[in-house]
């Protein structure tokens, strides 16, 4: 059983669980344009159509139930607590509702923040552009999410724990987007041996030395159970 496991989860891992993609077919990005929701710009330009964006996948997210993937990714941390990192590009509460904690890189539709004072507190389903900050009561609320152009966050902790890992699993991301698409190569450098779960192979699937192709709820209790097998 290796000793640090890291896994780095993208949109395919809550696909199954009825949350959209970003770059599959009928995706998100293909239906939106990121200038026009998840820019910071774009939220200075037009706040109540940004807010109108997340509000549906707030929704959406809050109607959503972790699937069979995200249970067994619980049941490894559970098994091994302390040895195994999820850090997730995802901002639905999946991996914590399936009872694992994430560490949230792009931060969550379920949590607000003040871009005044930056407080931080659960969001309410539906945001407007003239809510309050309930701590300096400035005006000036946004969604807790990271938009393009911004950087994300714990970066500094999922370093150290890339640096340390023997184990680098990646499972429904495309692997589009930095910095998380560089994680791959940064497990390398630790010598992490690295495997890739996806519906398909990706533009980074060379970078792996395994790869497991299937949706998401039929491959990673499979792969959960291959990394559990030696412990028995
Ligand atoms: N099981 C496994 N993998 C799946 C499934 C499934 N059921 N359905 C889709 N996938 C895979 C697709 O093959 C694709 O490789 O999930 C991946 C989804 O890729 P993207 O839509 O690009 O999502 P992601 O990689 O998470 O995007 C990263 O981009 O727009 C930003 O902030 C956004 O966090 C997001 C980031």
């Amino acid at each position: 059983m290796p000793d640090r496991i890291v896994i780095l989860t993208g949109a395919g891992l809550s696909a199954e669980s009825g949350l959209g993609t970003f770059r599959d077919k009928g995706g998100i990005w293909t239906r939106h344009r990121i200038e026009d929701v998840a820019t910071p710009d774009a939220f200075a330009r037009d706040p109540d159509r940004v807010h109108a964006f997340y509000n549906e996948r707030r929704a959406q997210a809050a109607a959503a139930r972790p699937n069979a993937a995200h249970v067994a990714l619980a049941r490894l941390q559970a098994q091994h607590p302390g040895s195994v990192t999820i850090v997730t590009q995802n901002v639905d509460a999946l991996h914590e509702r399936a009872g694992a904690t994430a560490i949230h890189m792009h931060g969550e539709l379920g949590r607000a923040k003040c871009h005044a004072c930056d407080h931080r507190w659960p969001a309410p389903p539906a945001m407007r552009h003239d809510d309050s900050c309930p701590a300096c009561d400035a005006r000036a609320t946004r969604p807790d999410v990271v938009w393009f152009g911004e950087m994300p966050y714990h970066m500094d902790e999922i370093a150290r724990h890339l640096l340390s890992c023997d184990l680098f699993a990646a499972i429904g991301t495309s692997g589009n987007v930095y910095p998380a698409a560089g994680f791959v190569q940064e497990a390398a450098r630790a010598g992490a041996r690295k495997v890739e779960l996806n519906l398909e192979l990706t533009e980074l699937s060379d970078l792996f030395d395994d790869r497991l192709t299937g949706p998401a709820s039929k491959i990673v209790p499979d792969w959960v159970e291959a990394v559990l097998a030696p412990m028995r």
